[in-house]
C-alpha cells in the first residue's frame, strides 16, 4: 500500500513509518520539522533492511501545495494522521497557535483526503480527551470533557472525523487515544528527540540523567494519589506502532470507525518512574518539586480491553523495558 504518514518524523510517527515501512509498504511523510529532525528518516532506512521505498516532503499541512502535490502524485491508499503540536501545558498559553496546526491541519488534510478518493484513516488522538473526573481506568465510554487546548483540538478532530464517517459510511477508520507513550526502538537510533526544551516526564529525566540539565522539577506532590504525583498510564512506543498496524490491518477488513485506548492499564507515578527509571539504568535523578503545572489532571490510565477485542492488541511491554530502551536511545543521542 502507499500509505502517507503526517508528521513521520516525529517520535510516533519514526516508530510507525519503520513498522510499516518493514512489511513492505511504500511510506509517503510528510513533516515541517517543527519539532522534529530530518536526519531521523535515514535513521529509518539504516534499521528497515528489506524495504527502503520511503519519501518525504518538507512541508506543513495546511498549506495547499505539499498535499496537492503527493495526491497528484500518488495513489494514496491510507493516511496515518499524526502531525501536530502535542504539548498539553504549551497549548494553555499557544491556543490559536494549537487549534491553527492540529485542527485546521486536519480540516485540510481530510479535504485533500475526500479529493483524492482516500478513505481509510487512522488518527492519533489522545487520553487527554477524557473528563478529569471520571473514574479510573478509562474506558472508551468515558466522558469526553478536554480541561485543555490541546485535549479541545483532539475531541474537535475527532469530531470531523464522526462526520466524515457519518456523511459517507464507506470510510475505514480507527481513532487511536494514546495514553504516554515513551522508550524507543531497541537500535537507539530513533526514539523521543523534541528539538525544544522537553516538556515531557521522559526526555525531561533523560535531560537530567545525561547531565545536560541539573535536576527535574515534579510539578506537585499534593495530588491524591498514593505518593501525591500525577499518576499517567505509560506505553512503549513500540507498543503504541504495534497498534497501528494491528488497528489498520482490522479497518481494512470492512468499512467502519473504531475508537480505540493504546495504553497498558497500569498506572505510575512520576516518582515510581523516576526510582524506577534510577533502577533500571543506574542513574541518579535530581529533583525538586514545584507547584502543579497548568492542564495537568492527577490521574489518567487506561482500560485497555476494547483494543484486545477488537483489532487483537494489548501493550507488551513494562516500565523496566521503557526505560531501559529511553536511556540507551539518550546514550546514543547525547548532544
Ligand atoms: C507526565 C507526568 C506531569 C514533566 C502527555 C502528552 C500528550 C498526551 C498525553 C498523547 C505528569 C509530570 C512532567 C516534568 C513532571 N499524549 N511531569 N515534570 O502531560 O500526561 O501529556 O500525554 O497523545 O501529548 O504530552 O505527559 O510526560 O508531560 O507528564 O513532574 O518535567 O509527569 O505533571 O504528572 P502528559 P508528561
Amino acid at each position: 500500500m502507499n500509505i502517507l504518514v503526517t508528521g513521520g518524523a516525529g517520535y510516533i510517527g519514526s516508530h510507525v513509518c519503520l513498522k510499516l515501512l518493514e512489511l513492505g509498504n511504500k511510506i509517503i511523510v510528510i513533516d515541517n520539522f517543527s519539532n522534529s529532525h530530518p536526519g531521523v528518516l535515514s535513521n529509518i532506512l539504516k534499521i528497515s533492511t528489506n524495504n527502503q521505498d520511503l519519501v518525504v516532503f518538507k512541508g506543513d499541512i495546511r498549506q495547499k501545495n505539499p498535499l496537492d502535490k503527493i495526491f497528484s502524485v500518488y495513489r494514496v491508499d491510507v493516511v496515518i494522521h499524526l502531525a501536530g503540536l502535542k504539548s498539553v501545558n504549551e497549548s494553555t498559553k499557544k491556543k490559536s497557535e494549537y487549534y491553527s496546526n492540529n485542527v485546521e491541519g486536519s480540516k485540510n488534510l481530510f479535504k485533500f483526503m475526500r479529493k483524492g478518493n482516500c478513505k481509510t484513516l487512522i488518527f492519533s488522538s489522545s487520553a487527554t480527551v477524557y473528563s478529569s473526573s471520571e473514574k479510573m481506568p478509562l474506558t472508551e465510554d468515558s466522558q469526553i470533557l478536554p480541561n485543555n487546548p490541546y485535549g479541545e483540538n483532539k475531541k474537535y478532530i475527532e469530531d470531523l472525523i464522526k462526520d466524515l464517517f457519518n456523511s459517507d459510511n464507506s470510510w475505514q477508520i480507527a481513532i487511536l487515544r494514546f495514553f504516554n507513550p515513551i522508550g524507543a526502538h531497541k537500535s537507539g537510533l530513533i526514539g523521543d528527540n523534541p528539538i525544544e526544551n522537553p516538556n515531557n516526564l521522559m526526555p525531561y529525566i533523560l535531560k537530567v540523567a545525561s547531565g545536560e540539565l541539573p535536576n527535574l522539577f515534579i510539578f506537585g506532590n499534593d495530588y491524591e494519589t498514593h505518593d501525591g504525583t500525577g499518576v499517567r498510564d505509560y506505553i512503549h512506543i513500540e507498543d503504541i506502532a504495534l497498534g497501528h498496524v494491528k488497528a489498520l490491518f482490522a479497518i481494512l477488513k470492512k468499512p467502519q470507525l473504531i475508537i480505540s485506548n493504546l495504553g497498558t492499564g497500569v498506572g505510575y507515578s512520576v516518582l515510581e518512574v523516576v526510582r524506577t527509571f534510577e533502577k533500571t539504568t543506574n542513574q541518579k535523578i535530581l529533583f525538586k518539586v514545584s507547584n502543579r503545572r497548568d492542564g495537568d489532571v492527577s490521574v489518567s490510565y487506561s482500560d485497555p480491553s476494547f483494543a484486545k477485542l477488537a483489532f487483537n492488541w494489548e501493550a507488551k511491554y513494562n516500565l523496566e523495558d521503557m526505560c531501559n530502551d529511553a536511556w540507551n536511545f539518550k546514550l546514543n543521542n547525547i548532544s
